[in-house]
């Protein structure tokens, strides 16, 4: 469940006499939400803000990578970690074990945010289940379970705190996107569904709340954790990109989060960002590539014999993630 932690920044920000004041005051005074916080990329979102200065929910429900059980361990033991390390930098941590996946267990998590440290500025979307199969032999529940906590569970908890970010007039969103929904990805359409879903709410988000100074971004991770040790590994190729998977540090997913949390990011709306190990990059987002045009209109014959080949030469390929993300991990 929780990847290597071997990054310098990440081993000086866990030792308390490490505390840089520098970083503790980027966050002080803000209250983080984290959804799925209880172990891997989130857990490291959760420990980088306290690093920051930020009191923190640390959500989870402690389920599997398919999402079945739960235990409250996870979060309450990243809390307690926190409460520990990161006391001198005036970090508080309360764990919450409720789903992201109903609406009123959402509700519970903001309402537990606003009771334990008074207000709400970051929620951070991040809780996550897989419940892969070939489209063709999908069944409804694995459809619904992972648009459940994805789509469904970023929806419920970011509208939940809505209306405390409108009211204070302030807020950040950051929401787990994936290139599985973005570029695409074999034997995943509930979980690309889901993803490619997630980046139209953040957009949504962000142009319904900008007059509000309400920010919403995505952070389309790529990370060694237990999530991606599911990957199938069939084939030398799926076995060998796992290998490489391996490299990547949850922890260096984190410091975009905490610069998007912090009042540094506050001009950073509406966008979509890959981090990979050392990488950063900026996501496309969709817009017209070629158009064609018949004063007449158009016939399927017309279509055939003008638009389609015209067209052609721009149609994208049926590439996956890895095939555009082609080079190693830096
Ligand atoms: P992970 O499986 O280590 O962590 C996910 C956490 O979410 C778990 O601790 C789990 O207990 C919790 N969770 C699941 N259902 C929940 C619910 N209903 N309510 C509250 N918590 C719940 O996975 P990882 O890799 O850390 O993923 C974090 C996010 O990043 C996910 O949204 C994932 O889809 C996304 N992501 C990860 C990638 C990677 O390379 N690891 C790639 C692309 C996206």
């Amino acid at each position: 469940m929780n990847g290597p932690r071997c990054c310098a920044w990440w081993r000086d920000a866990t030792r308390a006499s490490a505390i840089d004041p520098e970083k503790v005051s980027q966050l002080s005074g803000k209250a983080v939400l984290v959804t799925g916080a209880g172990g891997g990329i989130g857990r490291d979102f959760a420990l980088a803000m306290a690093a920051a200065g930020a009191s923190v929910l640390v959500n989870d429900i402690g389920t599997s990578v398919k999402g079945e059980g739960s235990d409250a361990g996870p979060a309450q033991k990243v809390a307690d970690e926190i409460n520990k390390t990161f006391e001198a930098a005036g970090a508080r941590a309360v764990a919450n074990t409720d789903s992201v996946a109903q609406w009123e267990s959402a509700n519970r998590i903001v309402t537990n945010a606003l009771d334990a440290f008074g207000r709400i500025d970051v929620v951070i979307n991040n809780a996550g289940i897989l419940r892969d199969r070939f489209f063709f032999n999908m069944s409804v529940e694995e459809w619904r379970a992972v648009i459940d906590v994805h789509l469904n569970g970023s929806f419920y908890v970011a509208r939940a705190a809505a209306p405390h970010f409108k009211s204070q007039e302030s807020g950040c969103y950051i929401h787990m996107t994936s290139t599985s929904g973005l570029i695409g990805n074999l034997g995943q359409a509930n979980y690309s569904a889901a993803k490619l879903g997630v980046a139209g709410l953040s957009k949504s988000i962000a142009l319904d709340m900008a007059k509000f100074r309400v920010r919403s971004n995505c952070i389309s991770p790529f990370a060694w954790s237990r999530m991606i040790g599911s990957i199938q590994t069939e084939t030398d190729d799926q076995k060998a990109r796992v290998e490489k998977l391996k490299s990547m540090e949850t922890a260096k997913i984190a410091p975009l989060a905490v610069y998007l949390a912090s009042d540094h990011g506050k001009e950073v709306s509406g966008q979509i960002f890959a981090v990979r190990a050392n990488e950063i990059f900026l996501m496309g987002q969709s817009r017209p590539l070629r158009s064609v045009h018949r004063a007449e209109g158009w016939t399927p014959e017309t279509i055939g014999a003008h638009a389609i080949p015209a067209l052609r030469a721009h149609f994208y390929p049926l590439e996956r993630s890895q095939d555009v993300f082609s080079w190693d991990p830096l």
